[in-house]
């Protein structure tokens, strides 16, 4: 197993140009399975959790063509399976889905049940109840979801919870189903958004997007001629990288991102002393050689502060001046990361879904395990401020979320190399 080995100690300084959003690519590839003709998805980023989508679809009869530029051409014409196998989607949670769209067009789909991973259970009840409820049939049996629907049919659906692929999954059902579905206390997050522009370039009919009351008018089919449609820049990736900065006292200028995404994101790192900088389609970041100050944060669905960089601010405040409190709403395991970095100097006391961290002047390296794909972020960012050298290992988690992670970070000056196992 690959491992990353970092030596701490280097400001970080430079330009870096951000991908496109890995939560926005993989609902997207599997709307493409609705559209009736080839469409074309750019800003794909080249990740792990891409190859494993491709592999999902492919195996299922689709055709797929990737260019050097990363654009990938899917062609749902010959699909002879409607199947998301557990060697897969074990993988991947995200390979559930495909079950919204595999019900709307083809009226059948048996999808492994994702299972529980390292940050909590993670039901799909949300998923199955609302299907249910538009005419869906569904069993589960021996870990499978085996699902069908002659047509389904559109309805109220008040989610009990804010649910990202949950919102996703039935935005998907909805476009093709009968009659008008209303999805109440959907999520807002913007790569949800990106997937109802794209839906809606392919011809559907949704409003209400970025309010979290989406309307959708099922449509017969849906398709456009040689449609491309760019996927837009990842705000998880972008964070990542600006703390990055922020915990190395440096200066960073970030590319091809969408500031407006990130505003909770960039509040809080302004409230740790950075001065940020914001242009139409890039972000400076700059601490002047200062330590960051220790701030407070809590989780909850966009605009909120966003979970998925709970772990990387977490990080940020082990090394801060001050105390800094992170409670975490979403997950309720998301703090793995948090005795690990214990293991390198960090003062950080649990308290249920609550991190009391006392800033330390500096962190110690040692040799650190991932357990999910923001945690294992989180201990680079350690390891790039630590004294000495910080192992992570595990990193297979990180390459499911980030591409080319030492590459970006070395060219930003940071001492950092991968040991393949
Ligand atoms: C998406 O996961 C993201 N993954 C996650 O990013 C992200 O952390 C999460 O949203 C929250 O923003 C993708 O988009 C592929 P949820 P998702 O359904 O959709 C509960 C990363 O780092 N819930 O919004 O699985 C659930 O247990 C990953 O890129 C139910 O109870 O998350 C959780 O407590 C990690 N029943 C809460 O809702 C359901 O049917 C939010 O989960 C569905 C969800």
């Amino acid at each position: 197993m690959d491992k990353l080995i970092i030596t701490g100690g280097t400001q970080l300084s430079g330009e870096l140009r951000i991908a496109g959003a890995k939560n926005a690519a993989l609902p997207i590839l599997a709307a493409a399975l609705l559209s009736e003709e080839p469409v074309t998805i750019g800003n794909i980023p080249h990740l792990h959790d891409i190859t494993t989508t491709m592999q999902l679809l492919g195996q299922m009869g689709v055709r797929l063509t990737i260019d050097e530029k990363m654009n990938i051409e899917v062609d749902c014409c010959e699909i002879n399976k409607f199947e998301a196998p557990y060697e897969l989607v074990k993988t991947m949670r995200a390979s559930i889905l495909v079950l919204g769209p595999l019900l709307a067009r083809y009226g059948q789909a048996c999808v492994s049940l994702p299972g529980g991973c390292a940050i909590g259970t993670r039901p799909v009840d949300i998923h199955l109840d609302a299907l249910l409820k538009m005419g869906a049939e569904i069993k589960v049996e021996g870990g499978y979801i085996h699902a069908k629907a002659s047509r389904l049919k559109g309805c109220k659906l008040v989610l009990e919870k804010v649910t990202v692929t949950g919102t996703e999954n039935l935005l998907m059902a909805a476009v093709l189903a009968e009659g008008t579905t209303i999805i109440e206390n959907a999520a807002k997050e913007p790569e949800v958004s990106d997937l109802a522009h794209f839906l809606n370039a392919m011809g559907a009919k949704i409003t209400g997007i970025d309010t979290g009351v989406l309307v959708i008018e099922g449509v017969e089919k849906l398709g456009k001629k040689d449609l491309y449609y760019k996927i837009l820049p990842d705000r998880i990736e972008t964070g990542t990288y600006l703390v990055a900065a922020a915990i190395t006292r440096g200066k960073i200028k970030v590319k091809d991102v969408r500031p407006a995404t990130l505003d909770a994101v960039l509040d809080k790192l302004t409230e740790a002393g950075a001065e940020i900088t914001i242009g139409e389609d890039w972000i400076e970041l700059d601490m002047h050689g200062r330590r960051p100050k220790a701030v407070n944060i809590r989780t909850a669905p966009y605009p909120a502060f966003p979970t998925d960089m709970q772990a990387q601010f977490t990080a940020m405040n082990a090394v801060a001046d001050g105390v800094g409190v992170i409670t975490e709403t979403v997950f309720e395991n998301r703090f793995m990361h948090v005795q690990e970095m214990q293991r390198m100097g960090a003062n950080i006391q649990l308290e249920s879904n609550t991190a009391i961290c006392t800033g330390q002047k500096k962190l110690t390296g040692a040799p650190v395990m991932a357990t999910d794909l923001r945690a294992s972020a989180s201990l680079v960012l350690a390891g790039l401020v630590a004294e000495g050298d910080t192992l992570v290992d595990r990193i297979y988690h990180i390459d499911r979320g980030y591409d080319h992670i030492e590459e970006k970070l070395a060219q930003m000056g940071a001492t950092i190399r991968r040991i393949p196992r």
